[in-house]
């Protein structure tokens, strides 16, 4: 099947920070334990960037995995979210290691090469998916991957195939489909992959 490559608008509206609530809770924190999703990608001395970071979720767990010798970039549109991460970074004594970083929807803005990026949620709100995965895949260092979870309530399968074509043609390889992260989930690399189509 040829399958359209333009950039889709995701036309999806951004999750506003006043549900901030919504994504950083204890019933979340029970089923998707952000240690457990993020723990295996990272180590100690990394650069991380949690790219549309909300409210911190996934922030503070890959601070702790990174330690005083590495760093995180979180990410956002909406200052409101990164001043969550700013606030729980000092609770958490980890405010060393996070970077907040407000960027514009089309523009991350960020010139650095990052070992791991994280991708939780966020490529279906962009305006423009291959814009998004140009620049992700600007800022992934040699060997560094980047984890893409997307919500199959709002992105479904021919979607998220859509998003692998896109990453393809963009110089991304799929380096794994990882399950249990709580939506549909790659692994993309630099390097080498094996085929994108869905399963
Ligand atoms: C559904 S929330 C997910 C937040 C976090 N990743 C999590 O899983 O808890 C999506 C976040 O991505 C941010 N976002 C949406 N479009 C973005 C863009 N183009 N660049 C950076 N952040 C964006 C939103 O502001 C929002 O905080």
């Amino acid at each position: 099947m040829t399958r359209n490559l333009a950039s889709p608008k995701s036309g999806h509206p951004i999750c506003p920070h006043t549900c901030a609530f919504m994504l950083d809770n204890f019933i979340r924190r029970w089923i998707q334990r952000p240690g457990k999703i993020v723990g295996d990608f990272l180590k100690p001395g990394d650069t991380a960037i949690d790219l549309g970071c909300g409210p911190g979720f996934f922030t503070i767990e890959m601070a702790k995995r990174v330690g005083p010798n590495g760093r995180v970039i979180a990410v956002d549109l909406q200052p409101e979210m990164l001043a969550h991460v700013a606030r729980k970074s000092r609770k958490h004594g980890v405010s060393e290691i996070v970077t907040c970083h407000p960027c514009q929807a089309q523009d991350i803005g960020l010139s650095i090469s990052a070992d791991f990026i994280l991708a939780f949620y966020m490529i279906h709100e962009t305006p423009d998916i291959r814009t998004s995965l140009t620049q992700i895949k600007a800022l992934m260092g040699q060997g560094a991957r980047t984890l893409v979870v997307e919500p199959k309530m709002h992105v479904g399968k021919a979607t998220f195939q859509t998003i692998l074509d896109i990453a393809q043609d963009v110089g991304l390889t799929v380096l794994h489909r990882p399950s249990g992260m709580g939506g549909r989930s790659v692994l993309f690399g630099k390097d080498q992959g094996y085929s994108t189509d869905v399963s």
